[in-house]
């Protein structure tokens, strides 16, 4: 299977704190991931690393075969925009635009086509907004924010998928819909992260890791 991303012994230190002391792992295409770990412990820290939103103190970030320390900010939000889909912890959406425009925003950059527009539609009634389509954000709730941003970041169907705690806050329905796309995603192919504090989730994943004291730790996941 092609391999998606490659981390090799990444380090993150914030001033005198180490978060992250070393994480090496690659994700295939088809494979999904999750990371556990105590809030605090770095997760966020690590997928925006792998995000390309911020640096590494040390370690390489090899995304589709091209080595991200190596480029530039423009290069760098390049390959970003084009095979990255980013679930934000804190869903950052756009108050002055709708859930579809929310939706949309990203593929401005290259002109909005119909059949995108179609299906960036589709992807918000899958997911149970079909009635909320022109709703602003202060008009949803915070599950239903988290779904569009879920709806943003599949719809130009990255290859690599990172979610931040997207089953936060959502009964159990809806957080089953949500996983359910992130599954159809690594179906099609996608490599998918999923970082959650919910270990039904999190043993769903093909493989399983603990982040804890910097490092990364392989679980098993038939237990
Ligand atoms: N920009 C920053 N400057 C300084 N310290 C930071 C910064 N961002 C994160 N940290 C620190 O790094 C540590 C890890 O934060 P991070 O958000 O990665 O944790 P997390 O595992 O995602 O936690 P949670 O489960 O609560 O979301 C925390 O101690 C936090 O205070
Ligand atoms: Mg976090």
């Amino acid at each position: 299977m092609e391999t998606i991303l490659a981390v090799q012994d990444i380090k993150k230190s914030y001033g005198a704190e180490d978060v992250l002391a070393g994480i090496s792992f690659t994700v295939h295409a088809g494979e999904m991931l999750s990371i556990v770990g105590h809030s605090g412990v770095g997760k966020t820290t690590l997928l925006s690393i792998i995000g390309l939103l911020q640096s590494p103190t040390a370690g390489q970030i090899t995304l589709q075969g091209s080595s991200a320390g190596s480029l530039d900010s423009t290069k760098r939000a390049v390959l970003r925009s084009q095979y990255i889909g980013f679930v934000f912890q804190r869903a950052r959406l756009v108050g002055s635009l709708t859930a579809l425009e929310n939706v949309l925003l990203p593929t401005w950059l290259f002109g909005e086509k119909k059949e995108v527009k179609t299906k960036a539609e589709d992807l918000l009634c899958q997911l149970g907004l079909k009635e909320r389509l022109h709703y602003s954000p202060a008009q949803l709730s915070l599950g239903q924010m988290r779904r569009v941003a879920l709806a943003r970041a599949l719809l130009l169907n990255p290859s690599l998928i990172l979610a931040d705690e997207p089953t936060n806050d959502l009964d159990s329905t809806t957080s089953e819909v949500v996983f359910n796309e992130l599954q159809q995603a690594k179906e099609r192919g996608a490599a998918v992260i999923l970082v959650t504090h919910e270990k039904e989730y999190a043993a769903r994943a093909d493989r399983m890791f603990r982040l804890a004291n910097g490092l990364l730790h392989e679980e098993s996941v038939l237990s």
